[in-house]
């Protein structure tokens, strides 16, 4: 019999987001602060051990797997570790999450590893706000590598912008006609409070999905879409296009009565909240016992546990996870 995972709250984990790296190449302004220091090879898992807790994860029922980082794209042989897992039996769904920038040399093989869809941050069309924004990022490499994942016969490739007042929002109806011409959905993110990113003051960039959802609807009628997805995003369609506009709230739409997922961190440890320091150190089960994929599965069947209800997230600037993102796997 299949096993599965269900916390206290009788709500069944069936996704897991994998970090890969906490390395990336740009430095998104709300996601890193300028000068970060990356972890010593000796902390972060081997290859071999994030095969292995993919594959403990999909023994015990969870469907969808998204690799996250940091950039997975920098993690070295990161196709190698995708067709690894792109061929365990039971998983439906196999995504990442990237900012692009490697798709041209990637995109290929990605596909051929079995990985389905992709998720790609876009902020800016502004060639040099996207560098202020990323503080290295070059966006015509960005957009190239949709391109290049388009021509690989990635479908429904989805943008995520992070809304910041006065430094992007004005670009709402922007990206929402580049996602209609290129045929991507688009999911607009209201930040999150993790880490101090000291760039700028979060309490004053805060912009709700709401003020978002209102820019655009001056141009668009927004219909919801009928689909419950057990996540952050709600969709909504719009009648001439085929496109897809989601909204990421973990602000103003709490969405954790249907969370269905649980992280691991690139150094193993099994993170059962983005919003909380709940956590299982699945590195030590993998060290200590290595190979043992039957004591991780426990570990893992144990942590369920400690999944708490709900985040705590506030919007008035407190950092209430000293986490940085890029830590957490998004
Ligand atoms: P799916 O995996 O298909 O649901 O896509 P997604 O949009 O959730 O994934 P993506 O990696 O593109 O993340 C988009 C944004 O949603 C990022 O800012 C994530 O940090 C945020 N996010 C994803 N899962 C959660 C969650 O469980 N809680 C909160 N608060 N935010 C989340
Ligand atoms: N709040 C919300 N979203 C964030 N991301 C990175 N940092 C934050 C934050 N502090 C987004 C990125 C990427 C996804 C993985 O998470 O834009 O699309
Ligand atoms: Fe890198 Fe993504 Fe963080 Fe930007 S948001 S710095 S692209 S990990």
């Amino acid at each position: 019999m299949t096993q599965t995972l269900i916390d206290d709250f009788g709500r069944r984990v069936s996704y897991v987001r994998l970090s890969v790296t906490d390395r990336c190449d740009f430095r998104c302004v709300y996601c890193m602060s300028e000068e970060m220091t990356f972890l010593p090879r000796a902390q972060v898992l081997t290859l071999e051990e994030i095969s292995l807790v993919a594959e403990a994860f999909t023994e015990l029922g969870v469907e969808k797997i998204r690799l996250t980082g940091g950039e997975p794209l920098v993690r070295r042989n990161i196709d190698n570790l995708v067709s690894t897992i792109g061929a365990l039996p039971g998983l439906k769904d196999f995504a990442m999450t990237t900012n692009g920038a490697g798709l041209r040399r990637h995109a290929e093989s990605l596909r051929q590893g079995g990985l389905k869809r992709l998720n790609v941050s876009l902020d800016s069309l502004d060639p040099e706000r996207f560098r202020r924004l990323t503080r290295t990022g070059d966006l015509s490499k960005v957009i190239d590598g949709i391109h290049a994942a388009q021509d690989a016969g990635f479908e429904r490739i989805k943008l995520n912008a992070v809304v910041l007042k006065g430094r992007n929002d004005d670009e709402v109806l922007d990206l929402v006609e580049f996602s209609r011409q290129q045929g991507l959905d688009i999911s607009f993110i209201e930040e999150m409070p993790l880490g101090d990113v000291s760039d700028h003051s979060r309490a004053e960039t805060y912009c709700s999905s709401d003020d978002v959802m209102a820019l655009i609807e001056k141009r668009h009628v927004l219909t919801p879409t009928a689909e419950t997805t057990p996540g952050p995003s709600r969709y909504y369609r719009m009648v001439d296009s085929d496109i897809r506009v989601g909204f990421i709230s973990p602000h103003s739409h709490n969405f954790c009565s249907s969370c269905n997922r649980v992280r691991v961190t690139v150094e193993g440890r099994l993170l059962l909240c983005l919003g909380n320091e709940h956590s299982v150190d699945l590195r030590a089960v993998l060290r200590r016992y290595p190979g043992d994929k039957e004591r991780l599965k426990q570990s893992i069947i144990e942590a369920m546990h400690l999944k708490p209800e709900k985040h705590h997230f506030t919007t008035d600037g407190d950092i209430q996870v000293v986490r940085f993102m890029n830590m957490t796997g998004g």
